[in-house]
């Protein structure tokens, strides 16, 4: 046999595992329609009064309660404070809703520093002080006279981690998500946490008024910012339905109606309804989307991801196998699984070799990914670069081909997975068939839905390849809400 023969025969072994990991990745109709079935099921579990009251360890679908009860039109009026926690940065924001669907902002951002990210040694105390004196800087610049002459500020802070609501403006952090591991956060109280260190820095005329989950801060946002819903006006009858993060983390807010969340008690959903009350947003925390394992595809490269590398084993196992945090370590999995088989990057003899980035668990960001996914450069060029930037990792033009194989079978079954929430909630609400010619609005945020070249359309592919079918899908619209979690909370704060 000669080099090239044997060069040749290497190649096509990679091939041929790629080929079975790529069908590994593959979600099928068969397979969508059986997950948005599991789903439904889940949601009505998840409404209902609860077995297991432990909110920290009970493995279903959460479906928490907001309290928000109506939806803005887009009149609404008003100057109001945000702060924004989600996955990796923390925004202070005021925005000024102008009554007419548009609004203006002012904000500051800081990524969060990597030292309160570590898996130990962090309290509640240093980070909310953090977010405090962030938020001091903030009112420093844009608010300094206001301040001192002790204007009342209505704070709305969006939290992005599951919260156990307990009313508009309290909740316990049920566990963390996304990298943080605070232990004495768990089980407090996070406006109380807040508050108490903008108090400790004098700012007390600064009030938390509202706490809201990113998703429910979107879907406002969404509907103050949509011009559909007047269907005298514009001819459009779109109902917005869904508010929704594919993004760092990924879950969904829908609205549903307060009779149906028979987990509150009776007294309380009856006092609602003479109030007028007839819906509640809910929070449905989808990343925790069959934890059990029953029904979701599951390799053994999320085996290792959820055991061996995630801060929260057993928990959120369907945004690992869909959110941006995720997708890349799920490619860096493989690519060290395949070097250790013998099948890849052949010129590093151990694991211990690699690039350190390569061996370095969550390095390797989807924003990669989505270089590779469309690269169609001659040699794949631009993911050769890509590589050699991110990772320092040289390719062979074979090993590149192969690994956009990979990448397009991991970001086409996160897309797939992440059509299973959006169908199951048109189905359960049936707000498809409310109105004469009705069609439905999903308000989206984060960096996936918005950026990673194709997302959207292959959510499309999969919706209607699911139970909504292509018709279904055609009356589905997905909408990209900019700036969600600010404007939303606002909206919630100018409520409170
Ligand atoms: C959190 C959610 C959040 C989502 C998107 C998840 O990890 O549990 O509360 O909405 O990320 O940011």
């Amino acid at each position: 046999m000669s080099f090239e023969d044997l060069h040749k025969a290497n190649e096509q072994q990679l091939t041929t595992v790629v080929d079975q990991l790529t069908k590994e990745f593959e979600v099928t109709p068969e397979k969508l329609d059986e997950l948005v079935a599991y789903f439904i099921e889940q949601m009505e579990k998840g409404l209902a009064p609860q077995e297991n009251e432990d909110k920290s360890t009970n493995r279903g679908l959460p479906m928490i309660p907001s309290y928000v009860t109506g939806t803005p039109n887009g009149t609404e009026k008003g100057t109001l404070l945000a702060a924004d926690l989600g996955g990796t940065n923390f925004r202070t924001c005021s925005v000024t809703l102008n009554g007419d669907h548009t609004f203006s902002m002012e904000q500051m951002k800081s990524k969060i520093p990597d030292e309160l990210l570590e898996p130990t040694g962090v309290t509640s105390e240093m980070l909310f002080s953090y977010l405090a004196r962030r938020t001091q800087l903030f009112m420093k610049k844009y608010y300094e006279a206001d301040m001192q002459a002790g204007k009342e500020f209505k704070l709305g802070f969006t939290f992005s981690y599951p919260v156990d609501q307990t009313s508009l403006n309290s909740g316990t952090l049920i566990r963390w998500t996304k990298g943080f591991s605070i232990q004495d956060t768990v089980g407090a109280d996070i406006v109380e946490l807040f508050q108490g260190e903008i108090d400790k820095l004098g700012m007390k005329n600064v009030r938390i008024v509202a706490l809201t989950n990113d998703t429910v801060g979107t879907f406002l946002s969404h509907c103050y910012c949509s011009d559909n819903t007047d269907s005298m006006t514009t001819g459009e009858i779109s109902e917005p339905v869904i508010g929704c993060i594919f993004g760092t983390g990924t879950n969904g807010c829908y609205k549903e109606e307060i009779s149906k969340i028979t987990k509150i008690p009776q007294a309380t959903r009856d006092k609602w309804a003479d109030e007028g009350k007839t819906h509640m947003v809910i929070n449905t925390e989808w990343g925790s989307f069959d934890n059990d394992l029953k029904h979701l595809p599951t390799t053994k490269y999320d085996v290792d991801i959820d055991q061996k590398f995630s801060s929260n084993p057993g928990f959120h196992l369907f945004e690992k196998r869909v959110s941006g945090m995720y997708m890349g370590e799920v490619l860096r999995n493989v690519l060290v699984d395949l070097h250790a088989r013998g099948l890849i990057f052949n010129q590093y003899r151990t694991a211990a070799q690699l690039p350190h980035r390569l061996q370095t668990p969550f390095e390797l960001d989807s924003e990669v990914l989505s270089h590779i996914e469309i690269d169609d450069s001659t040699g794949l060029r631009e993911t050769e670069l890509s590589l050699l930037q991110s990772l320092r990792l040289p390719t062979s033009p074979t090993e590149r081909r192969e690994i956009q194989r990979l990448v397009r079978a991991i970001s086409r079954r996160s897309a797939y997975l992440s059509s299973v929430p959006l169908a199951a909630i048109i189905i359960k609400t049936g707000t498809l068939e409310m109105r004469y010619h009705g069609e439905v609005e999903i308000g989206c945020d984060g960096s996936v839905v918005e950026y990673y070249p194709g997302f959207r359309s292959m959510i499309r592919h999969a919706l209607a390849l699911g139970p909504l079918g292509a018709e279904g899908e055609r009356k589905t619209h997905i909408k990209i809400a900019k700036d969600g979690s600010g404007v939303g909370s606002a909206l919630c704060a100018l409520v409170a």
